[in-house]
């Protein structure tokens, strides 16, 4: 197969297997690319794409704009914080003025669920979602896998721990899609008013004890509690939560073996995991920020690839 089923990278839930395999496959060819003295491709060239980030972010931000100018496309930026929407402009206005500048494709991260989806039913581009809400984050997904077959050479039976806020978690989702299509065996861990309801209805079991659950995988990933997507408590206090569901270097060194740890990012360093285990040799975060700059690369030169010019 030599190109995506999809036009919009909106979720994992819309790719299918050999979708994910032709990313990492482009996705290799593009890493062997960025380590070079000229990490650039003339590939883009004539490609013209625009950044609407209406939610804070660095790391996919800065890893898109990046894998963009590295395929050569023109770039722009937008920020919801200093742009015309603070005066009332709507989303379909918004994106249509950006398109009218003879844009192909929308990187979009949105606080709503389902924006991107909306956005690509109204608008003539090619739209990927860059983080919707508490739905999906499908580039977070591809390079969390993309890392976990670098270090242990497949995802095919590999046992995966997501620990935290499952409950608001787009990480969480996209990563229980992409990992179960991929033939991983997915556990989430986390305090039972962090799970969702729905949880065992997506192939995954629940265990509420990290110790067992680390006993248990071959990698945990640990999520951040989401505080901005909270309005109420949804546990006694961050220490008791931290004392229950954060990794420490004791913790680690408790098991038989060594498990890879792994973050999304941003990291709350002494919640959810402490400074020792964020920066031993047995996470891969920093690796994680890097293979999502050529994850990002082969998404977009996929997508581009089927624009109609
Ligand atoms: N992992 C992630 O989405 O980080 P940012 O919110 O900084 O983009």
């Amino acid at each position: 197969m030599s190109e995506l089923s999809v036009n919009h990278l909106l979720g994992i839930k819309y790719l299918n297997l050999d979708d994910i395999n032709l990313i990492f496959e482009t996705a290799d060819h593009f890493k062997e690319v960025i380590n070079r003295p000229i990490k650039k491709v003339p590939s883009l060239r004539d490609i013209t794409i625009a950044n609407l980030f209406f939610e804070n972010s660095t790391r996919t931000r800065l890893s898109f704009e990046l894998a963009e100018k590295r395929l050569s496309a023109d770039v722009i930026n937008f920020s919801a914080a200093s742009s015309s929407v603070k005066k009332g402009e709507t989303l379909i206005d918004t994106v249509n003025n950006i398109l009218s500048m003879k844009v192909d494709m929308v990187v979009m991260r949105h606080p709503n669920p389902g924006a991107g989806v909306f956005l690509s039913k109204h608008v003539e581009a090619s739209i990927v979602n860059a983080g919707d809400g508490a739905h999906e984050h499908p580039t977070q997904a591809l390079l969390d896998s993309y890392s976990i077959r670098e270090r242990l050479g497949e995802v095919q039976d590999k046992k995966i721990v997501i620990v935290g806020d499952i409950l608001h978690s787009r990480v969480a989702l996209s990563n229980i899609f992409a990992l179960k299509m991929q033939g991983a065996e997915v556990k989430v861990c986390g305090p039972k008013t962090l799970i969702p309801k729905y949880i065992q209805d997506l192939g995954v079991t629940v265990e509420t004890n990290l110790k067992k659950a680390l006993e248990w995988c071959d990698v945990a990933n640990m999520l951040r509690v989401q505080n901005e997507r909270m309005e109420i408590s949804y546990f006694p206090s961050t220490r008791e939560y931290t004392q229950q569901f954060g990794v420490t270097k004791k913790i680690l060194e408790s098991l038989d073996k060594e498990i890879v740890i792994m973050h999304p990012g941003p990291i709350n360093r002494g919640v959810e995991i402490t400074s020792d285990v964020a920066d031993s040799s047995q996470a891969i975060i920093l690796d994680q920020v890097q293979n999502g700059v050529a994850v990002r690369m082969a998404v977009i030169y996929l997508l581009a690839s089927k624009i109609k010019r």
